[in-house]
């Protein structure tokens, strides 16, 4: 059974892997003994994620990416198949909420910033699309690689004052569907995309609107945990799992599916 579910010795390229949950993810993938390429915009988080890697034991690389940027990937391409050959998962991990692209509780949606809400559709959305053309490509060629992406709640129904992050997670869930289908149709049934789409997590991007300065929680986290019938946030690390199916051969069968993983927040009317 633990072998269905097995990543030993595949090569991941996990994007944004020098934030939180690229991080969490990226040090699951080691433990499991996949070989682990982390990509991430800046150097310094890159370092000190690679030695943390290393000093799990893990074969690692960080390497300075731009997923904005086709050449940079490219390179980055270039990079892991000096190393390891092939690429078997793609993690697009990259991407999040800016604090320029929340309103404001009483800020009018016409006084929104457009270069905010263009940063934040550009990273999430092109964010996941661009590697997912340079490393797709390198799974076509050898027809087996899994993709997964990283959706939202925000794509399920709206969530009010984050309407980029919104409309980018959208198109993350539907160009899933697309990737999935494409690539099955076009290379057969070795390369599958699919999607999580995390719950409520308190992290850096929305501590502040989750967590009063006294500790205590918000109106809006009230609400959340309110409509979530497992009554609490998710633990960052209740991600890995999820993500290690949809990698696995467990999941050999499963393609374009976007995982909830909520506490049941989806599922549930709140009636
Ligand atoms: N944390 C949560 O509670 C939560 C919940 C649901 C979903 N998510 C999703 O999970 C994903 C990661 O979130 P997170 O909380 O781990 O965010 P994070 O800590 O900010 O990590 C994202 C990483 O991506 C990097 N990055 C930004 N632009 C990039 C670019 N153009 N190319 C390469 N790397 C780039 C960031 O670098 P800089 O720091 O320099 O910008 C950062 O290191 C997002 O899609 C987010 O929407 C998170």
């Amino acid at each position: 059974m633990n072998g269905l579910f097995s990543i030993t010795g595949k090569v991941a390229v996990i994007t944004g892997a020098g934030g939180v949950l690229g991080g969490s993810i990226a040090r699951h993938f080691v433990t499991q003994g996949a070989k682990v390429a982390a990509l991430d915009i800046r150097q310094e988080p890159l370092d000190a994620r690679v030695a943390e890697l290393h000093a799990l034991g893990g074969d690692a690389i960080g390497i300075v990416g731009n997923v904005l940027d086709m050449e940079s990937l490219r390179q980055v391409a270039d990079v892991v198949a000096a190393r390891w050959g092939q690429v078997d998962i793609l993690l697009n991990i990259a991407g999040g909420n800016l604090p320029g692209a929340t309103l404001g509780v009483e800020q009018p949606f016409h006084e929104m910033k457009i270069a905010d809400w263009e940063k934040v559709t550009t990273l999430n959305l092109n964010g996941t699309v661009y590697p997912c053309m340079i490393f797709g490509k390198m799974m076509a060629e050898r027809r087996s690689g899994a993709i997964v992406n990283v959706s939202s709640m925000a794509a399920y129904a709206a969530l009010t004052r984050v309407p980029g992050y919104s409309v980018a997670k959208t198109g993350i869930s539907n160009f899933t569907q697309w990737l999935a289908t494409e690539m099955a149709l076009k290379y057969g049934d070795g390369i599958r995309v699919n999607a999580i789409a995390p719950g409520f997590f308190i992290g850096d991007q929305n501590r502040s609107v989750l967590i009063n300065p006294d500790g205590s929680l918000t109106d809006r986290s009230l609400k959340i945990i309110a409509k979530t019938p497992m009554k609490r946030f998710g633990d960052i690390a209740e991600l890995n799992g999820a993500v290690q199916f949809l990698c696995s051969d467990a999941a050999r069968f499963v393609t374009g599916v976007i995982l909830p993983v909520d506490g049941g927040f989806s599922a549930f009317s709140g009636v």
